[in-house]
């Protein structure tokens, strides 16, 4: 088993990565530092894991609260069921939430858990590539409002992350292809050796090898680590976490969030982000045509879906929550291994990125 910290202080915590973790009492007993605990999981992974995740616990006093599966379940609604349900087992201060699933799972439980009572621990054990490298380190945690994803949140650290690649395996491909999308970012915005490592090693990830799942995930994690550690609340520096991410959401929203998963926007906006620092002069065509190539062998997205095709991008970026009095921030590259933050571009420039793609 690997292990990485994420160092904040009094608030830090570790994140464990390896093989057979997720029904593994020792891994929770290090983790878990109280006796009532209540897993939140959905009706996908439920039959998968649940029952295993409920033995390893059975030093504590460990129930479940089970969701239906899907993105529309991280409402206010659902905020409101599971602290109905904590309040009627009259769970304590003390009392931990296991969050057993994606992004979806871990992002309304950790609101959940930062809310109740003022704030409890959670632990993640996160199902998806996507939620190992990304959504479970860093504690932001949310549900989403009818006018926008989420706009509802808070930051509220996990006491721990429990990363089991074994669980990649039952994922879907398309599903698995996407969480590589993330794990390629950390590559381009500040790790070029991770980002060379990948390019030799991407088939190995495709076919699941464990031992190149397991660094790729470690070096992911020590990434995402040093960036939280360095700006946890997004002050700064941790804005280069969501390269792709404003030419994502606008094909998302575009698409009214139905046919592209999250990870293949980033994925085809990450695409456009590099074209775009090419045209700005900061990235040379050959490093351009690595970064193109790399994310088409990951199997992700390298055109725009033909229901955009007059729709207007440009727009929907502007309502993406990376505007700041009234300025898009875009996240650029200056090569690979170096993002930067930046409000000054060309409209012709985005313009031009965008027709490229079309
Ligand atoms: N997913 C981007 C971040 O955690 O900041």
């Amino acid at each position: 088993m690997k292990e990485v910290k994420v160092n904040l202080g009094n608030r830090s915590y570790p994140i464990y990565i390896g093989s057979d973790l997720i029904a593994n009492t020792q891994a929770y007993e290090n983790l878990i530092k109280t006796d009532q605990v209540l897993v939140v999981t959905d009706s996908n992974i439920e039959p998968m894991y649940l029952t295993g995740v409920l033995k390893a616990l059975n030093s504590f006093d460990a129930d479940s609260y089970i969701l239906p599966p899907g993105e529309d379940q991280k409402n206010l609604t659902n905020l409101n069921n599971i602290i109905t349900e904590l309040l009627t087992r009259r769970f304590s201060r003390t009392g931990c939430l296991v969050a057993l699933g994606g992004g979806v799972v871990g992002d309304l439980t950790g609101f959940v858990a930062a809310c109740y009572q003022r704030g409890i621990q959670f632990l993640q054990v996160p199902t998806t590539l996507l939620a190992q490298v990304d959504s479970s380190v860093g504690g932001k945690t949310a549900v989403n409002h009818p006018m926008g994803k989420n706009m509802i949140g808070a930051f509220h650290q996990p006491c721990g992350v429990l990363a089991d690649v074994g669980v990649l395996k039952s994922l879907p491909d398309r599903e698995y292809k996407a969480g590589i999308a993330e794990v390629i970012k950390y590559g381009l915005i500040r790790d070029p050796e991770f980002f060379v490592w990948l390019e030799d090693n991407i088939d190995a990830l495709l076919e699941l090898q464990p031992q190149a799942l397991e660094y790729a995930i470690e070096r992911s994690c020590i990434n995402k680590a040093q960036v939280v550690a360095e700006d946890e609340t997004e002050k700064g520096v941790r804005a280069i976490l969501n390269l792709g991410h404003t030419f994502g959401h606008a094909i998302e929203t575009g698409l009214e969030y139905s046919s592209w998963l999250h990870g293949e926007a980033v994925g085809l906006g990450m695409t456009m982000a590099s074209y775009m620092s090419h045209l700005m002069g900061w990235l040379s065509e050959e490093d351009h045509g690595r970064i193109v190539k790399l994310i088409q062998r990951a199997g992700l997205p390298d055109k725009l879906p033909t229901q955009l095709q007059d729709v207007d991008l440009r727009e929907l970026m502007s309502v993406d929550k990376k505007v700041s009095h009234g300025r898009l921030k875009l996240v650029l590259l200056k090569s690979i291994g170096e993002a930067v933050v930046t409000d000054t571009f060309d409209e012709d420039v985005i313009a031009r990125t965008i027709n490229t793609y079309r």
